[in-house]
Formats: structure tokens, C-alpha cells, sequence
């Protein structure tokens, strides 16, 4: 995982100029410090104030600003990232002939940090030869080039040349950081809470939300990994680049992953699963008026996914079960999480407490994971991204 990065956003002047405020944003909220190089052209679109408040940082143009302190090669030799969005066809054709003409080529030049454009522009400027033979001198580079979508452009007009959303630049940006260990391979992840239904209005549910599962996913796809989400009843978005199949029961799931299992080189179980379903489910809402003063519900067992999953892999692959238990404290939740791993018979078993305000819906989560033999291999706790990236090192 990458700490707090220091991150350049060259913004070039188009009309997408507008959305380099969200990405800046989005940096800004998750941690990064940003720092601005604006072209001339940008700062027509889009207010230098504006981006020096949501930056928090003063918003460099001028080469011939702060000369003393050399800053036309000082802002991209302290880069980590440097993000250009959007990234218009002629900033393009000015980056992949080395020119440095501005600030912001200058800051290009100088360094040696991962680049990520975002290009936007219309559709015949993006076909025309010039353009496509710069893009591909730039991934030849290793520039990452997210984009640019199809759509409605700035006129009445619509094709490829949109700037992609500012989250998914984002996403694209600190992906490009990320180390590729999950190349090649394919992650079936299972997340959220299976519902049973009790009438056509009822169920039995649980409170998962599907936030570590989501975390899980992400953090697999940003490593290169091919990611199919079996989702139950999120209460997370999914972004793109991950294949989202919904379910709603246990019996979804267990059929969802019966298809997708031997594709997976790795399989995680995050999902909370409900054991027990009613044995029958009312054609018609269950009314007070018959059922009276007390209701009795029969459940019976649903089949444990995991176990049968664990029972059939292959050698190649890898089964990582999760046991969210109420247990008080280290031990007894250790000596409970081993009981699991050997009954489930999975490769890993990753353990938390839950409770009341514990484990569910929050942000942070606290997990011990445990191999085959129940030794500990890991302890993470921290945001939910952070404890995905520390179980995915172990697997990777
Ligand atoms: N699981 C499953 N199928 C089920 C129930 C659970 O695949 N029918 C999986 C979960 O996705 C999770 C792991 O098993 O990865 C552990 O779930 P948990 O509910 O903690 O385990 P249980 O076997 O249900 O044990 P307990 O009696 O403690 O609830």
C-alpha cells in the first residue's frame, strides 16, 4: 500500500478542465499531497483560486515564477505521481516530442515519477493519425493513458474524446503505482450478506455491508488480478473493471460460485452466508390475522460454500474462508478461528471480532489471518483497502 504520495496534476486547456477539480478533490480527501502545474489555457477554463483551495497548495503556471528556487525542475523531481487531466490532444503531441515549453512540461521532463493522461478532446482529434501515433509513442513509454470514454462531447456531438470520470483517473493513477503481482490471475471474490426470503417482502438478513469484500476486490483488480465479485446485497459501490454478479441467497451464491470456481486461481470468501434458510417460503405475505400472537419459523441448514469449495480445489488453487465471531477476547477468538480453518479445511481463514459497533459498516476493521495448520501468518487492522492489500501479499 502506498502511503501519503506527493502527487503532480498537470491540467491542460480544454473544456474538461472542470472536471481536473474532482480528481484534484478526490486526491486531496484520499490523503495525497497535490500539487497543480495549470497551462495557460487551463486557468481560461477553470479559476486558479479554485484550484488552490481544493488543492490546498498554491497552483503553479508561469516557468519564469520562482526561478530562484529552480522550480521548473524541483515540482517534478518531488513528484511520486504525476497525473495530467485532461490531457488535451496538444499537450499530448508536446509531451511525447519532449517539449518544455511551460511549466508543466518542464515539470514532465524533469522527472522520473509514473505519468497517467487523461485525455479529452473530439473524436477526430483523438482518430487523427497524429494523435494515435503520439499515444503510442507514450505507451510505448509506459505512459498509462486512461481513456478517454465514449460520449456526449461539448457540442451536440457524441463519441470517443470524453474525459473519463475523475474517480476512475483516480483509481488509474494510484493503480499505476501499484505493483502488478496479480497479472494474469483470476480472483473470485464473494461479498455482503446473503437474504433469505421469508414471504415476497421478508427476509432474514445480516449486517454485513459488503465494504471488506468491495476492498478485497478493488484491491485485487488494482493489482492486475482479473476480478469476478459475487455480490450479495451490497450497500458499497462497485467501480468498473470489476465483473459484478448479484445473488441475493445462500442458494445463489453456492449456484454464482458452482460456475466461476474453476476459472479462479483464488477464491475469497468474504461474504456473510447465511447457515439457515426457512424450510418453506409463504406464497403470500405472512399476515398477522392467521399467524396470531406468535410465530414460529422453521429454518433448515443451508450447504456450507466454503467447505465444499475447499473439499474440490485444485492444488493450484487457493481458498481463503473469513469468520467474523462475537468471541471476547485474543484467545478465545484464535482458539474459535482454528476450530474454523480445520472444519472449512481452506488454505487461509481470515479472523475479526464483530460485535455491536464492531466489524460491520465502519471503515476500519482489525483482522488476525490464520493458515491450514491455524498458525497466524498476518495481523493487519487499519482502513479496509489497506487490510485487502496485507491479505493479498500473502497470496500474491
Ligand atoms: N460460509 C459458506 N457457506 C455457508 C456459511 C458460511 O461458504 N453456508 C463461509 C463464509 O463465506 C465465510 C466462512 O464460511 O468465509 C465462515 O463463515 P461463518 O458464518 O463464520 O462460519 P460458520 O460455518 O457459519 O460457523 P458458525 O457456526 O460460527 O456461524
Amino acid at each position: 500500500m502506498t502511503g501519503r504520495l506527493n502527487v503532480v496534476v498537470g491540467v491542460s486547456g480544454g473544456i474538461a478542465a472542470y472536471k481536473a477539480v474532482a480528481v484534484i478533490r478526490a486526491l486531496v480527501l484520499a490523503g495525497h499531497d497535490v500539487h497543480v502545474v495549470a497551462t495557460e489555457a487551463a486557468l481560461r477554463f477553470v479559476g486558479k483560486p479554485t484550484l488552490e483551495a481544493i488543492s490546498r497548495n498554491p497552483v503553479h503556471t508561469d516557468l519564469y515564477e520562482g526561478v530562484a528556487q529552480v522550480r521548473h525542475v524541483a515540482i517534478g523531481q518531488a513528484a511520486d505521481l504525476i497525473v495530467v487531466a485532461p490531457a488535451t490532444a496538444h499537450s499530448i503531441a508536446k509531451i511525447a516530442a519532449g517539449l518544455a515549453d511551460d511549466l508543466l512540461g518542464n515539470t514532465i521532463l524533469a522527472s522520473s515519477a509514473p505519468l497517467v493522461l487523461a485525455p479529452a478532446m473530439h473524436t477526430e482529434m483523438w482518430q487523427n493519425p497524429a494523435t494515435v501515433a503520439n499515444i503510442a509513442t507514450l505507451r510505448a513509454r509506459g505512459v498509462t493513458i486512461v481513456g478517454p470514454a465514449i460520449g456526449q462531447l461539448t457540442g451536440s456531438d457524441t463519441g470517443a474524446g470524453r474525459m473519463v470520470d475523475p474517480d476512475d483517473v483516480v483509481s488509474a493513477a494510484l493503480a499505476a503505482l501499484t505493483v502488478q503481482d496479480l497479472a494474469g490471475r483470476r480472483v473470485l471474490v464473494t461479498a455482503g450478506g446473503t437474504r433469505e426470503a421469508l414471504d415476497p417482502v421478508r427476509f432474514i438478513g445480516n449486517r454485513s455491508s459488503g465494504r471488506q469484500g468491495v476492498a478485497l476486490a478493488v484491491a485485487a483488480a488494482s493489482r492486475g488480478a482479473e476480478v469476478t465479485l459475487l455480490a450479495a446485497n451490497l450497500e458499497v459501490p462497485v467501480p468498473t473493471g470489476i465483473t459484478r454478479i448479484d445473488v441475493v441467497s445462500a442458494g445463489d451464491l453456492a449456484s454464482a460460485a458452482a460456475l466461476e470456481v474453476n476459472r479462479a486461481d483464488i477464491v475469497i470468501m468474504a461474504a456473510a452466508v447465511a447457515d439457515y434458510r426457512p424450510a418453506v417460503i409463504a406464497e403470500a405475505k405472512i399476515k398477522k390475522e392467521s399467524a396470531g400472537e406468535r410465530l414460529t419459523l422453521e429454518l433448515v441448514r443451508n450447504p456450507d460454500i466454503l467447505s465444499s469449495l475447499s473439499a474440490s480445489k485444485r492444488a493450484d488453487q487457493i481458498v481463503v474462508g473469513f469468520a467474523a465471531e462475537t468471541e471476547p477476547d485474543d484467545a478465545a477468538l484464535l482458539e474459535a478461528g482454528r476450530g474454523k480453518v480445520a472444519r472449512k479445511g481452506c488454505d487461509y481463514l481470515v479472523l475479526n471480532r464483530v460485535g455491536w459497533a464492531e466489524g460491520f459498516s465502519v471503515p476500519d476493521n482489525d483482522v488476525v489471518m490464520l493458515d491450514l495448520a491455524g498458525d497466524i501468518v498476518m495481523r493487519a487492522s487499519g482502513s479496509k483497502a489497506s487490510v485487502a492489500h496485507r491479505i493479498l501479499d500473502r497470496l500474491a
